[in-house]
């Protein structure tokens, strides 16, 4: 019976990070109503997601720039909190479309909380990023190291950080949970959500696994005259499920206690470009041709988290290996090599929503 429990608003719920999220709150006892325009997603994720919880999927589509409407899929499913993922997330494109980044990803989450101020929802989980931190100078990366964003993306991280404290400075009732990612990589064990990246992927594993599939032939490691241990750049990959569940621990740290935090989300732990080919030939058994290539423009040699604050604050520690990753890939990509286009995987149920009341003609949004 959802009807009890605690309702968490998801928006970009159908995207990558935000699907993986979707089923830890369900296992969690929680019921996610994801928020979604579908403009880098696809619905075929919503089966998906029915088949792995076994219940009906809530979903709204709709823009977060649409503040009516955010306020009305809040007040009609009656949450107590809120994730905000939705946004864009490529940091060359930012550097092309600045205008458009800021409106979506600061627009968005400024649009967000007017919602929920509206609707009495005080709760807010914001989805930032380790890019913050720019080329930190002392690794691991503390929360307290200084933030000096390169890019646009990075500059929208930041404000958007900067938006939620001086809200919480205004109104204190706000309780702010700030998780900056790592290299979120892996897909659910059951191979059934994943990454979709549209057109050539700028991540390195998503990269991988299609050259791995056949659809590239191979891979550019770009630079290996780093100074770290095999010259090639050291990242702190962390399994989407973990990452999940640090939502979970978040949304339930904010709602038990009064406290705000800002916590990084990774293992701790670095893997050089070189160690996660290694770890995914053993993890598939397919070789993958590559070559070195020059250093990327922005890329910086080595980072990754100090990880105890998200430990002592949320009790919550990521469990899965760089094998787990690279398996878990591994598996998706094979049982979809095109992702959620893949011929077969039409969406089948059309209606994904259990919401209670029938949306006003004036929004634009609508249910998938
Ligand atoms: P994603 O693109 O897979 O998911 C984002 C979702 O938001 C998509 O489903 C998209 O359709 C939706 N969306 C975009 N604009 C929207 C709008 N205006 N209204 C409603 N929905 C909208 O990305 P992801 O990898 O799941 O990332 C989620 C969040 O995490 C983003 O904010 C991203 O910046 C952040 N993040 C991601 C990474 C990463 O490596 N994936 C790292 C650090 C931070
Ligand atoms: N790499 C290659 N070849 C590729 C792609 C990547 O060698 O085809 C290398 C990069 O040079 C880097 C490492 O693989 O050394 C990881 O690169 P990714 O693009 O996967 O990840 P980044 O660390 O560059 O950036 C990612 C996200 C950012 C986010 C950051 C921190 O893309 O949005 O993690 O969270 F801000």
């Amino acid at each position: 019976m959802t009807l009890n429990k605690p309702h968490v608003l998801l928006t970009g719920g159908a995207g990558y990070i935000g699907s993986h999220t979707y089923v830890a709150l369900v296992e969690a006892g929680y019921q996610p109503v994801i928020l979604d325009d579908f403009s880098n997603s696809h619905p075929v994720v919503l089966d998906r997601l029915q088949h792995l919880t076994g219940q009906r999927v809530v979903c709204e589509r709709g823009d977060v720039l649409h503040t009516g409407l955010v306020t009305e899929v809040l007040q009609r499913h009656g949450c107590v909190a809120a994730i905000h993922f939705a946004g864009l997330k490529a940091v060359g494109e930012s550097v092309e479309q600045p205008l458009r980044y800021y409106r979506t990803n600061v627009g968005g989450l400024v649009s967000l909380l007017q919602a929920m101020e509206t609707a009495d929802c005080r709760s807010v989980v914001f989805s930032s990023s380790a890019t913050v931190y720019g080329d930190p100078a002392h690794i691991p990366v503390t929360e307290q190291s200084p933030c000096m964003p390169e890019s646009p993306y990075a500059h929208t991280k930041l404000v958007c950080e900067n938006i939620l404290a001086s809200l919480k400075g205004a109104d204190p009732s706000w309780r702010v949970g700030v998780l900056r990612y790592f290299n979120p990589v892996g897909a659910h064990p059951s191979g059934l959500i994943g990454e979709d990246p549209s057109g050539a992927p700028n991540n390195l594993m998503p990269y991988v696994t299609q050259v791995a599939v056949g659809k590239r032939a191979k891979l550019r490691v770009f630079g290996n005259d780093y100074a770290t241990p095999d010259g090639t750049g050291v990242r702190d990959y962390l399994h989407v499920s973990d990452l999940a569940e640090g939502h979970v621990a978040a949304v339930r740290a904010l709602l038990a206690r009064e406290q705000s935090f800002t916590v990084n989300l990774g293992t701790g732990e670095g893997t050089s470009v070189l160690g996660v080919l290694d770890a995914f030939e053993r993890a598939s058994g397919q070789p993958i041709p590559f070559e070195f290539a020059p250093r990327r423009a922005g890329d910086v040699a080595k980072y990754f988290a100090d990880v105890s604050m998200a430990e002592d604050l949320l009790g919550w520690r990521a469990t899965r290996s760089i094998d787990d990753m690279c398996r878990d890939s591994w598996r998706w990509q094979q049982n979809n090599p095109d992702g959620y286009r893949t011929a077969g995987n039409a969406p089948t149920s059309p209606v994904h929503s259990l919401r209670a009341g029938v949306a006003s003609p004036a929004l634009t949004g609508g249910v998938v």
